[in-house]
């Protein structure tokens, strides 16, 4: 196979990463040429006069240049990505085993039945694992208390925005009202999807304040009897985080998508933990939904069942087929984090990540500066911008040419943006600090 044409470089460096596919492609090729490959992989091979061979579909160079320089241990950059964001490399690796075949059943995860018995295992050592990291503690596999049977935990499709929808659908009764306290986009999201079944009663509006900050107690005018109060435990989008949950007389709703077991997980107050699991539990797919079933109880009747909690937890997540490749990965996930010490130890070195950059933002003397307030600067999302949108442009360029991917502040903020979830290594952060450090001086 021959390339030409500028994109030469990338092209081989696609190649080379998805070698193993195209070798498993050959026989196709060689039995049906061209037809028979781009049936078999999906590729599209085209040839014209100017550029013999192109990659239709693959042609785009990724958002991170492939060819950049090898920054981990494995050869991988560092990606800062918000979600879907880094997994742990042994889970990685473990999950491309299971794809071929998983556990010596001679078939891959992604292929076995979701009422099968390999299935079954999984999902039960994922959810026994889930309720140790979530029971009291939260220190490692042997010294957690699991959640107890007053709580479920479920493992459903349509992300963390499906439980903006079925939070108000089930517990904001017509005649009741819901508080949330509006932390940023995410939190303004979920109050629009409120809207639409009942009546919503902002208990604290940081739009004002640019979303700079999470509410400190006295900022937060609860009404008299709110069925629920939902906040965002951490705003991934304006990097701000609540130290803990805020008081509330109502069953706290806690979107937790961008911060669960960052830490040790806080159930007391609440009646509902969710979270979609692209940042810090697997692959995008599969959102955890942790619920007191007494709060459940209060749901509403005559929703459709796909729609009803209790139903849902009845069929033990599998009222229809639940995502299970998301739900083996997140399985393994869990392992990985109690295999690391647990939910304190997940803290301890987040603290020392988020850390490294914050110390690096304020070493720039002013060149860098935080979008957060101090006393509520994310330990999982760290924003910063530098003197101009156009330098942050050359920031993101430049740390992307060096390695450091995904660091573009979301579009609504503008800035920069760094997402170092759970899996996310120190060396990845130490390394952008040190960049940091090298292009503030160089553009100070
Ligand atoms: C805090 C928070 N909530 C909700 C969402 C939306 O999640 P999903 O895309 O799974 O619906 C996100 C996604 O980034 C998020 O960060």
């Amino acid at each position: 196979m021959r390339f030409s044409g500028t994109g030469q470089r990338e092209t081989g460096a696609i190649l080379a990463q998805h070698r193993g596919w195209i070798r498993g492609c050959r026989g196709a090729q060689s039995n049906g040429g061209t037809a028979g490959l781009r049936k078999t992989c999906g590729l599209d091979l085209c040839r014209s006069a100017s550029k013999p061979y192109k990659l239709r579909g693959m042609n785009k160079p990724p958002m991170t240049p492939l060819t950049a320089p090898p920054t981990m241990a494995s050869g991988r950059v560092f990606n800062f990505s918000p979600g879907p964001a880094t997994l742990p490399e042994p889970v990685l690796r473990q999950v491309q085993e299971d794809v071929w075949d998983f556990r010596g059943t001679g078939i891959g995860i992604l292929e076995h039945s979701h009422r099968g018995a390999a299935f079954d295992e999984v999902f039960e050592t994922t959810e026994a694992s889930c309720r140790r990291l979530a029971g009291s503690g939260g220190t490692s596999s042997s010294a957690a208390e699991p959640l107890g049977d007053d709580w479920c935990v479920l493992f459903l499709q349509g992300g963390a925005t499906q439980q903006f929808a079925s939070v108000p659908m089930s517990f904001l009764a017509p005649n009741r009202v819901a508080d949330y306290l509006d932390t940023g986009s995410w939190t303004t999201k979920a109050i629009a999807h409120a809207k639409a079944y009942g009546d919503v009663h902002l208990a604290f509006e940081g739009k004002a304040s640019r979303y700079d900050h999470t509410p400190d107690a006295d900022e937060i005018t609860a009404s008299d009897d709110p069925a629920y109060t939902w906040y965002c435990s951490n705003n991934t989008i304006v990097g701000t985080y609540f130290p803990s949950p805020p008081a509330s007389v109502a069953p706290l709703v806690c979107d937790a998508s961008s911060d669960i077991f960052s830490r040790p997980l806080v159930t007391d107050g609440h009646g509902m933990i969710l979270a979609g699991a692209q940042k810090n539990l697997g692959p995008a797919g599969c959102t955890l939904v942790i619920a007191r079933r007494d709060f459940l109880a209060s749901a509403r009747d005559g929703l459709p069942p796909i729609f009803d909690y209790r139903k849902l937890d009845a069929k033990g997540s599998r009222m229809n087929t639940p995502p299970t490749f998301a739900i083996h990965v997140m399985g393994l996930v869990f392992a990985w984090i109690e295999a690391q010490g647990g939910l304190v130890e997940m803290a301890a070195r987040n603290r020392d990540k988020a850390a490294l950059l914050y110390e690096a933002i304020e070493a720039s003397g002013g060149f860098f500066s935080c979008h957060a307030r101090l006393g509520v600067r994310s330990p999982m999302n760290v924003t910063f911008r530098s003197p101009s949108a156009e330098i942050d442009a050359r920031f993101v360029a430049a740390a992307a040419d060096a390695g450091l991917a995904g660091l573009k502040g979301h579009r609504s903020v503008g800035g920069l943006r760094a997402s170092i979830y759970n899996a996310f290594p120190a060396e990845g952060c130490q390394a952008l600090a040190d960049f940091m450090a090298d292009f503030a001086q160089r553009h100070g």
